[in-house]
């Protein structure tokens, strides 16, 4: 499967997913995931900005408010729809931008900085992505990007749970087989039955690498690795949100910067 094909998965998820993330029920990014995000990110105030992969743009709008100027991709142009949709309320001014983060459609070294929440590990492209975006950084800028942790979400992950519920284990298996663009089907775990009735299920073409593949592709692209955090929620964190108890026995996430080198010339 490639980035075209790919596309028409995320149209069609576009929809619902704004619905019920808008509705509080993307639990792991809203409690753990994209606050982390932003403690590892640098100032960003006054920097111009790329958000690749926005989606409905949540992300995006809040790396806005921090004083970036911020353009935005997808691929997908429903998601596209949503977000500006979103910008036409009370949002911080962001330019959206239907793309792919396979042939970004700017020149290049024009950006200080570029984020891809959550969105890298959806794109089978990856060395072309992290080569995209060496190109448009200008040097010395950086890039963020979370992504699922390849050591503990590989193609077979099962919660062990005590008698209350709790997990307490996380059964891992299949490491080193690649999934190619294998369907998954499902809804944000959070969100009850009555809420998802009627509604379609989300259809996500999942690629895995394994964390050596994600290192030699960075590492391949030019850019350098500058900081790394597995992202744990706190016991207050768990008692505000139950659902997000299993990330602290193993890393759900994995977030990774990486710096174009200043001394590189295109
Ligand atoms: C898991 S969602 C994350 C969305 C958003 N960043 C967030 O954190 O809520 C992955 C996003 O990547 C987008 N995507 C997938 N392939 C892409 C590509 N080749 N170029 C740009 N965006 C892509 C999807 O359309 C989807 O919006």
């Amino acid at each position: 499967m490639d980035h075209n094909q790919v596309r028409r998965y995320w149209d069609g998820n576009a929809d619902v997913w704004t619905q019920l993330s808008r509705a509080g029920y993307d639990v792991y990014r809203d409690y753990l995931n994209t606050p982390a995000f932003l403690e590892m990110l640098p100032d960003v105030d006054g920097l111009s900005g790329l958000d690749i992969g926005c989606g409905e743009g949540h992300n995006t709008r809040l790396v806005a408010q921090r004083g970036a100027h911020m353009t935005a991709i997808d691929i997908s142009a429903r998601f596209v729809r949503h977000a500006r949709d979103y910008a036409g309320r009370d949002a911080p001014p962001i330019r959206y931008q239907v793309a792919s983060a396979v042939e970004l459609p700017f020149p290049g070294s024009l950006f200080d900085f570029a984020t891809g929440f959550m969105s890298f590990m959806d794109i089978p492209e990856t060395g072309q992505v992290l080569a995209e975006v060496h190109r448009v950084l200008k040097p010395g800028g950086f890039v963020q990007f979370s992504i699922i942790h390849p050591c503990f979400n590989p193609p077979h992950r099962r919660n062990l749970r005590d008698e209350h519920g709790v997990t307490y284990a996380i059964e891992v298996g299949d490491y080193y087989r690649n999934l190619d663009g294998d369907i998954v089907e499902g809804f944000f775990g959070a969100a009850p039955p009555e809420v998802t009735e009627g509604l379609r299920k989300f259809q996500l073409p999942r690629f895995t690498r394994i964390l050596s593949q994600w290192l030699n592709l960075l590492i391949e692209s030019g850019l350098v690795l500058e900081r790394v955090e597995e992202p744990r929620p706190s016991d207050e964190t768990v008692r505000a949100c139950p659902e997000v108890q299993d990330a602290q026995v193993v890393s759900y996430f994995l977030h990774i910067r990486a710096r174009k080198p200043v001394w590189f010339h295109s």
